[in-house]
């Protein structure tokens, strides 16, 4: 098979003048060192923590695009507030696309790489919004023989996080979890799992459509925070429940604060786990997602054994060890088809991810909406 000679890729760059630009960019085809593959990228999606460098905190009701196929420009004003969360980027050209999938079409000399020749793998890269990819060999999955890319193309973020949850709650000595936005990509694979596992989980959404998705998926505990119960039914969750773990996908606003403040009440309502300084177990709400903007609100009133902190896959990762994190990437494996199936609503190319029109609707992050970029589509 003859190799191209150059490739598109993706790349996000934040300029002095306060604008955002992301464009395609032709690069040299990669000549992989010994421990590398490239990777001929057919599917990678398009989910909220990509769009963080993507767009970052530029305004997006107000971006733009200009020219066609390859050389579509995508531009987004950026307000001083925005300037200043982003100076560190600022004349940087940034590759997008944290995972994906597709066939490994070239290897570097040592045996794992040449292992992987002609396999369809997964791979957590960073740079996956580019038509070829090359990373270390001992970062792919390879994939079962039936599954496609489109398969494996979410194999890392979500489900890795979803099932990383559970790990966090065994390791910090808690029994049950909450969890916000709950009917999202993520929040459904979390579901599933903690029915498998016999784990219990409050989830918290904002409509009642979500509610439906997650009855229908067998959900126990659903809170709607628009009902006017809400407070009470938090509250009753948690107690039916034990939860003193939640994790925040919104991190902005009053979330947080009520779920700590739920926490509270259940323990007021459980005889022993009071004290004069609050109830005695930690609490701990960590906001793993940034999907609110607005700042983090807390109204303390529930004692002093609590926490609220930022929570990130990598880091996880790197503090459960290789091991660990393998038995996890096993699983996310066996399980591609049911645990950590995802549905795609569009299929689009690399050009089409920069046309004005369509981020819009990738940008609103609804329930149910997901975007798959096909890179090996027409630019
Ligand atoms: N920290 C980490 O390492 C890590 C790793 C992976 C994922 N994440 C985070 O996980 C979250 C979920 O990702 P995903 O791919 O599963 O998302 P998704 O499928 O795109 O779903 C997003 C969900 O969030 C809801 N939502 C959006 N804005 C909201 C708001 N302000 N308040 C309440 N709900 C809101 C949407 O509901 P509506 O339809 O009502 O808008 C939708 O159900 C994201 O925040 C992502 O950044 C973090």
């Amino acid at each position: 098979m003859s190799l191209p000679t150059a490739y598109h890729q993706m790349l996000s760059t934040l300029s002095e003048e306060a604008e955002l630009r992301m464009e395609l960019v032709e690069k040299p085809f990669p000549t992989p060192k010994a421990h590398e593959v490239v990777i001929r990228v057919e599917a990678t999606p398009i989910n909220p923590s990509d769009q963080g460098v993507m767009f970052g905190w530029s305004n997006m009701s107000s971006a733009s695009s200009n020219g066609s196929g390859a050389d579509t420009v995508l531009k987004a004003p950026v307000t001083p507030q925005g300037m200043a969360i982003m100076k560190a980027r600022i004349g940087q050209n940034l590759p997008v696309g944290n995972e994906g999938a597709g066939t490994v079409i070239a290897a570097g000399d040592s045996p794992e790489a040449q292992a992987l020749m002609g396999k369809t793998v997964a791979a957590l890269s960073g740079a996956m919004y580019a038509e070829y990819c090359t990373v270390p060999a001992m970062s792919c999955l390879p994939l079962l023989p039936e599954h496609s890319a489109k398969d494996g193309a979410s194999c890392f973020v979500n489900p890795l996080t979803a099932l990383s949850m559970v790990e966090t709650m065994k390791l910090e000595g808690h029994s049950a979890l909450v969890h916000t936005a709950a009917a999202s990509n993520l929040g459904q694979m979390l579901n599933k799992i903690c029915q498998a596992d016999g784990v219990d989980l409050v989830n918290i959404v904002r409509r009642e459509e979500q509610v439906k998705i997650l009855k229908d998926l067998g959900a126990k505990y659903i809170v709607n925070s628009s009902s006017e119960t809400y407070m009470t039914d938090l509250t009753d969750a948690i107690h039916a429940t034990g939860a003193t773990l939640a994790f925040d996908a919104t991190g902005g606003g009053q979330l947080a604060s009520q779920i700590l403040t739920a926490m509270e009440g259940a323990a007021a309502r459980t005889p022993g786990a009071y004290s004069i300084y609050g109830s005695i177990h930690h609490k701990q709400v960590y906001l793993y997602g940034g999907l609110d903007v607005s700042p983090t609100t807390l109204t303390r009133g529930y004692g002093m054994a609590w926490g609220v902190g930022g929570w990130l896959l990598p880091n996880f990762l790197a503090k459960i060890g290789m091991e660990a994190g393998n038995k996890l990437r096993m699983r996310v494996a066996k399980e591609l088809k049911t645990t950590f199936a995802s549905h795609y609503t569009d299929e689009i190319s690399l050009t089409e991810a920069l046309d004005a029109d369509i981020v819009a609707r990738y940008f609103a992050k609804t329930t149910g909406e997901k975007f798959l970029i096909c890179p090996q589509k027409d630019i």
